[in-house]
């Protein structure tokens, strides 16, 4: 009787020599393969079963544009005059802001044959052309597509640029090919559409989670004074204003909000007028509206040392 041993090792170069012999590599090969469909098939059991697709699309509700923290302010006004009869520094400012916002879709010259239009699906506008253009070639209406775009067709809006600035762009552009005349009709109505003499306002912005973090950090500390408050009050000794106050309040805290956001604007006068148009919300007992002016002053101070 023959008895195998089993090899110590397997012999890779013999194998090698005799490819045939790894044939019986493929079972196990088999097995695995198997096996790894098998869990993905289970692991994704929810997909593959509906046969369906798990979602790409994002969901657009829940996309956010953050605000920039930008200070407001009244930018300056526009000078009709210059829009009207625009001066070489006036054009020259116009051609470096050109060169700097749309030269690289419109080209140097205007020709809309710049290189990050050439992917656009409608071209730029060839400045030269004097037909074809969306809103119109009159001053006015290219400042309406600085100030708003044409969005839906690659033209953006401008807006953050100041006014008197884009008429500089639009002088410089009208220097590129022949433009119809600036009249007075259309600086009035551009005037009276968009304030132009009266300079912009522009309010401040705050980015909504810098905004979060601000009222929190301010209910947090308006919060420690008002214990602070509470406690020297509970705690002060029984004065003629003291008894005063304590007849007088109803809701503590009340008073604490109201004293501390009124005083800062206004002063006393201001401060009772406040309370006695709506005692309860300022924290008060309706009785209140009973008393005197030296009464009003007590409490007041009262309030003012309970408070430093
Ligand atoms: C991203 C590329 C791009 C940039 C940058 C760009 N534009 Fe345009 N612009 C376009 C496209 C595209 C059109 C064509 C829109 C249409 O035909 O409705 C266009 C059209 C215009 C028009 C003609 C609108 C009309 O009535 O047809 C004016 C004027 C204009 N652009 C001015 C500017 C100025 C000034 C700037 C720089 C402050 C600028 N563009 C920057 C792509 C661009």
């Amino acid at each position: 009787m023959i008895t195998k041993k089993p090899e110590d090792e397997i012999k890779f170069r013999e194998l090698l020599k005799n490819p045939a012999r790894l044939f019986g590599w493929i079972f196990p090969l088999f097995l695995m393969l198997i096996l790894a469909a098998g869990i993905f098939f289970v692991k994704n059991l929810d997909t593959i079963s509906f046969n369906g697709q798990p979602v790409g699309l994002v969901d657009s509700t829940q996309l956010k544009k953050e605000v920039e923290l930008k200070k407001g302010g009244v930018s300056a006004a526009v000078d009709l005059n210059l829009v009207k009869n625009p001066t070489p520094a006036f054009i020259s400012k116009g051609k470096e802001l050109f060169t700097a916002n749309c030269k690289s879709c419109h080209g140097d010259n205007g020709m809309g044959d710049g290189p990050a239009g050439a992917a656009l699906v409608k071209k730029p506008r060839n400045f030269h052309a004097a037909d074809g253009w969306t809103n119109g070639r009159n001053i006015d209406q290219m400042f309406k597509t600085l100030k708003e775009g044409i969005i839906k067709n690659g033209m953006a809006a401008y807006e953050y640029i100041p006014a008197a600035d884009r008429f500089a762009i639009i002088s410089f552009i009208r220097t590129l090919a022949q433009f119809p005349p600036v009249t007075d009709d259309q600086l009035k109505s551009l005037d009276a559409a968009y304030n132009l003499s009266a300079g912009t306002v522009l309010p401040n912005n705050i980015p909504v989670v810098l905004a979060k973090q601000k009222l929190v950090q301010e209910s947090v500390t308006s919060n420690d004074q008002f214990l602070r408050f509470e406690n020297k009050i509970n705690t002060s000794a029984e004065t003629p204003e003291s008894l005063l106050f304590r007849k007088s309040v109803f809701d503590l805290k009340k008073v604490f909000t109201s004293f501390v956001n009124s005083n800062a604007a206004g002063g006393a006068d201001k401060y009772i007028a406040d309370v006695l148009s709506n005692p309860l919300n300022s924290g008060f007992k309706p009785a209140v509206a009973r008393c005197s002016k030296e009464e009003w002053k007590k409490i007041i101070d009262y309030i003012k040392t309970a408070l430093m």
